[in-house]
């Protein structure tokens, strides 16, 4: 599979609010963070916000979240497809003090590209000739494109 190098999208601190009954982050706020920093990273990378998520796939929960740790979301392009992009999908848990992250959640999110009346319409050169740049390690500024 060819991948892109991983991007951090969204830093979070997990607050009292957000703990569920097992004292843990709760799961369902969690994926409303990985849905946001993927659908932010996928409209962004196709310069459009008319995306919509068309499949999430395995979501694994490797490890819990306790108040007041901090979170880091992660993604990176697996797959650019005719209408869609692919993302795989990290979250980290960060220690302050040693800089160490150890990854907690993981999964893989496709979106979809739509015209107004919400049929898939192709990804743009633009991206394309980025991501082709990007996959031989070359980081292209839009004055490039
Ligand atoms: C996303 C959507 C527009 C796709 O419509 P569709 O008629 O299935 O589209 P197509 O069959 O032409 O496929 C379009 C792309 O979606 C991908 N796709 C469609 N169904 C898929 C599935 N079950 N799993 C993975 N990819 C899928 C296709 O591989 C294709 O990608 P490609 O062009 O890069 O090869 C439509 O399913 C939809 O509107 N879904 C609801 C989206 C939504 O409301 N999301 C939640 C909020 S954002």
């Amino acid at each position: 599979m060819t991948t892109c190098f991983k991007q951090l999208v969204t830093k979070k601190i997990v607050m009292a609010k957000d703990i569920g009954i097992h004292g843990n982050l709760f799961g369902g706020t969690l994926m409303a963070w990985l849905d946001e920093a993927a659908a932010a990273y996928a409209t962004e990378y196709c310069y459009t916000p008319n995306m919509v998520t068309v499949r999430v796939g395995e979501l694994i929960f490797k490890k819990p979240l306790k108040a007041g740790q901090h979170v880091r979301i992660y993604a990176e392009v697996i797959e650019l497809g005719n209408t869609s992009i692919s993302l795989k999908l990290e979250a980290t848990k960060y220690n302050l003090y040693s800089g160490e992250e150890t990854v907690v959640c993981s999964t893989d999110m496709r979106f979809v590209r739509i015209d107004d009346d919400g049929t898939p319409t192709g990804i743009g050169e633009t991206v394309r000739r980025k991501h082709e740049l990007r996959l031989k390690g070359i980081e292209p500024s839009i004055t490039h494109l």
